[in-house]
């Protein structure tokens, strides 16, 4: 059997699920309406799955849109999204944490339920490096409504793979103290978005057990692990 790095991620991956955020794109739609993008913006979709959300700001803003991920499947299955949707979407295997873009380069980043997974510090210092300035970033990220106990806290980081668990007062000092302005913290009620998958041909059956043990954990802490969506200039 192949070894399996992040075994949620990999579910994500084998299941080709779109919008594997919480909220998924009718939050993501609903985000953006309130964005100044247009056809002249550099828009970059960090972290972006199988690509909905870059397929999304291609096809209704006709902004230049790029999309980064680091999963060689999800990369495979954005492509194809991409592809037979004829949307001229740049789609780059890489990660977060080490941006293979210019410095100054992006109007807009938008990066949905990414950060959580990666050096945190580090990925926001590389979405700054690549904005212009004034130009704004939207992270959709879970987060902690309140402290749990260690146990309950390290369950949970450890089935995701997660080097802490934040409450929205660390994203904020966080990115506040990497040099983002304007910092805004939106508290959605959860959105039901149509399914979107896209799956592999053959899928791990240890991945099964792995979607169980999500589908108990956020049942399990439905009122103390949530998310939010931070908005900021830089
Ligand atoms: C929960 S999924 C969200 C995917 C997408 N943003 C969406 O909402 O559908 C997390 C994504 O982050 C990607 N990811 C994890 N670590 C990464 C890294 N270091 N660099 C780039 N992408 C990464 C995973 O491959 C996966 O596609």
């Amino acid at each position: 059997m192949k070894q399996i790095k992040n075994s949620y991620l990999e579910l994500l991956a084998e299941l080709g699920i779109g919008g594997a955020h919480p909220g998924g794109i009718k939050l993501t739609e609903e985000i953006l309406k309130s964005e100044n993008i247009n056809s002249t913006c550099h828009v970059l979709d960090a972290g972006c799955g199988t690509g909905q959300t870059a397929a999304y700001l291609s096809q209704t803003f006709q902004a230049n849109v790029t999309a980064l991920d680091f999963n060689s499947t999800m990369v495979a299955k954005a492509k194809h999204r991409m592809k037979i949707n004829n949307l001229p979407v740049e789609i780059i295997e890489g990660s977060i944490e080490d941006i293979p873009l210019p410095n100054h380069h992006f109007d807009f980043i938008i990066s949905e339920s990414v950060i959580s997974f990666v050096n945190k510090p580090k990925a926001i210092s590389e979405i700054y490096r690549i904005l212009k300035n004034g130009g704004r970033f939207i992270a959709v990220e879970p987060t902690l409504n309140e402290r749990l106990d260690v146990t309950q806290e390290q369950e949970i980081m450890q089935f995701y793979g997660l080097d802490s668990l934040l409450m929205e007062k660390d994203w904020a000092e966080l990115l506040k103290q990497i040099g983002f302005k304007n910092i805004q913290i939106q508290h959605h009620t959860t959105i039901e978005s149509e399914p979107d998958f896209h799956y592999s041909n053959e899928i791990d059956p240890v991945l099964y057990d792995v979607m169980k043990k999500h589908l108990e954990i956020i049942s399990k802490y439905q009122e103390t692990f949530s998310y939010r969506v931070y908005t900021c200039t830089k």
